[in-house]
């Protein structure tokens, strides 16, 4: 079965058109990378698989269903975490706060709750930090609570946005290497977004790689092409392969590395 299958679908925000005529299937049990340069749609395209942007036109079919808001098999790590970084929250209660449909508060758990809690911190092997108030924490050891609250429902589907930023390369391996190892464990699908295919390289099966309101689905050998990618680019892309890396330039430039940088400036801004 597909997890995910977009026919003919448009996804427009106000009168900007996001997406056009996209067409892809994501298999039960893949991890997908899904890459763009900023503003391409990935955010965009997440919300649509979770019902809270309509298509303008065609079919978004997720799990079998049409999509439909607050679908428990779905765990959802959104993009932006401002709320996570400034809370003086511990872990446990912030990923406590997810059970029961991802309803906001601080819900009083039974000892059914209290399991899957319990459950999701050994999964991503974080019950020390989650003694520990959210705004104490490194970047990447916050990622770890996020990613067990994302598996707080036990979903089929993860969709995870940009869990990478502001994670140093030896941390973003590390989060690379948690999702995929969970992905396998628990059969599920993962989307994971991000700026950069490098991290991704080895662990997941297949790229959706969007640009320019169109949409590629392949594995990376497929899809990480010159003239795969200078069509969504809409300019000259050359792809180079160096040492087990992929840069993907354009006139010189490394553009997802540069895009990443982009990201770093707007922190430090
Ligand atoms: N309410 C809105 N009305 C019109 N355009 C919008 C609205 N919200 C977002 N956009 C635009 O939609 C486009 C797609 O945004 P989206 O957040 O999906 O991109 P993204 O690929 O996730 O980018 P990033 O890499 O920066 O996270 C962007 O150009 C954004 O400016
Ligand atoms: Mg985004």
């Amino acid at each position: 079965m597909n997890a995910i299958e977009f026919t003919d679908v448009t996804l427009a925000l106000g009168n900007r058109t996001i997406l056009q005529d996209v067409s892809f299937a994501i298999r039960e049990r893949e991890f997908i990378g899904v890459l763009g340069p900023n503003g391409a749609g990935k955010t965009t395209a997440l919300r649509a698989v979770l019902g809270l942007v309509a298509p303008r036109h065609g079919r978004i079919v997720v799990l079998g269903r049409p999509p439909l808001p607050g679908n428990p098999a779905i765990g959802y790590l959104p993009q932006v975490q401002s709320q996570a970084a400034g809370t003086r929250l511990r872990g446990r209660d912030f990923v406590a706060a997810s059970y029961h449909g991802h309803r906001p508060g601080l819900p009083l758990l039974g000892a059914a709750g209290r399991r899957e809690v319990a459950a999701a911190l050994e999964r991503v092997g974080a019950e020390d930090l989650a003694r520990r108030p959210l705004s104490e924490l490194s970047g990447g050891e916050r990622q770890r609570l996020l990613l067990a609250q994302a598996l707080i429902g036990r979903p089929r589907l993860l969709l995870l946005d940009e869990p990478l930023i502001s994670l140093d390369p030896r941390h973003q391996t590390a989060v690379v290497a948690l999702t995929r190892s969970l992905q396998q464990e628990l059969g599920i699908t993962v989307l994971f977004t991000a700026h950069e295919i490098n991290p991704l390289l080895g662990a997941i099966d297949r790229v959706l790689y969007l640009g320019l309101r169109q949409a590629a689905l392949g594995t990376v050998a497929e899809v990480i092409t010159g003239p795969a990618l200078s069509r969504l680019y809409g300019m000259a892309i050359d792809v180079v392969n160096l040492n087990g890396r992929i840069f993907v330039m354009s006139d010189g430039h490394d553009l997802e590395g540069s895009a990443h940088r982009h990201d770093e400036a707007h922190r430090h801004a």
